[in-house]
């Protein structure tokens, strides 16, 4: 049974809705305590079998390469001090079978032409998307759920999310059929519907595993939405030739591109914390306690 090898991850994006903290630095960079949203990205992808990481960086996105690259001088730092956790940290970012490779998208014309420029290094196989700014918490990582549903199905399975019917213009939204389970077959996709359009509210949030079909389909998606080149598109003329499948993934998604979802997703990753959790809680506690006082 194919396994799926290979990650992308766009992150060329500009990060608007987080200005000014992404002026200089990537929103992929933004940490959730104390990992940034890009290290969670690279291990649910690598807990799903992916042993190739792909990264297609943009302008001012240098510190995701720096983070991901080896740093002798400060591992000798940490053990010449004994902070042998720290160590730990440091060099578990990524394992020593993974490799990370960086395409700059020469301009960010849309993530449809973001996961083109992948397409020399992935080649004929099927390949998992990941969009960092979508964090999903769940006890089987969704990435690895998608995989298996692969392997029954092989065919293209984009990860969706019911969303509030007002919300449609935000999201890829998909009409799809059920199939069993959490599984449904996609008969149509759009990009950013308004409600009044939208064929359903079942949103594809940022997890996709495509067969490389989706490439020679890019090749020719004009701009579409926002004038950007819309993966949304590309998958729309693959289904012309493919089963598509939908697959409402188990786990809670938290909007990390949003500073409301950013939040949530901090407090409850606090909370969660091996070392921080109890402290943070009892902090909580009296805040609000204070809070409900006044
Ligand atoms: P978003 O729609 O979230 O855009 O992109 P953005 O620029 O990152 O953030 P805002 O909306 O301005 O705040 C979805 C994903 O596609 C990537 C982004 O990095 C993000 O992971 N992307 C988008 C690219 O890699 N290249 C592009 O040209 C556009």
């Amino acid at each position: 049974m194919a396994r799926i090898r290979t990650a992308v991850f766009p992150v060329a994006g500009r990060g608007t809705r987080f200005l000014p903290a992404t002026k200089a630095s990537p929103k992929e960079m933004l940490p959730i305590v104390d990992k940034p949203l890009i290290q969670y990205a690279a291990e649910e992808a690598l807990a799903a079998g992916a042993e190739k990481l792909v990264f297609i960086t943009g302008y001012a996105k240098r510190a995701i390469e720096d983070h991901f690259d080896k740093d002798h001088e400060l591992e000798q730092e940490l053990e010449a001090q004994g902070k042998r956790d720290l160590l730990d940290a440091v060099r578990g970012i990524v394992p020593s079978y993974a490799s990370c490779i960086y395409i700059r998208q020469p301009a960010p014309l849309g993530l449809g032409h973001a996961v083109l420029c992948s397409r020399p290094v992935v080649g004929n196989e099927p390949f998992f998307i990941h969009l960092a700014d979508d964090l999903i918490e769940a006890d089987e990582p969704c990435l690895k759920q998608m995989a298996q549903v692969f392997q029954d199905r092989e065919a293209s399975i984009l990860g969706v999310e019911t969303v509030a019917p007002d919300q449609t213009d935000k999201y890829g939204i998909v009409a799809a059929r059920p199939v069993e389970g959490r599984l449904s077959q996609v008969d149509r996709i759009v990009e950013k519907p308004k409600p009044k359009d939208a064929p359903s509210n079942l949103a594809v949030v940022g997890r996709y595993l495509l067969t490389p079909g989706i490439y020679a389909k890019l090749e020719t998606t004009g701009r579409g939405a926002g004038g950007e080149i819309q993966l949304t598109d590309g998958i729309a003329a693959l289904l012309a030739d493919e089963a598509i499948y939908a697959y409402a993934f188990e786990g809670r998604r938290y909007d990390c591109g949003s500073k409301l979802g950013y939040l949530e997703a901090t407090v409850e990753y606090a909370l969660k914390h091996h070392n921080l959790g109890d402290q943070f809680a009892a902090y909580l506690a009296k805040l609000v306690a204070d809070r409900l006082r006044r």
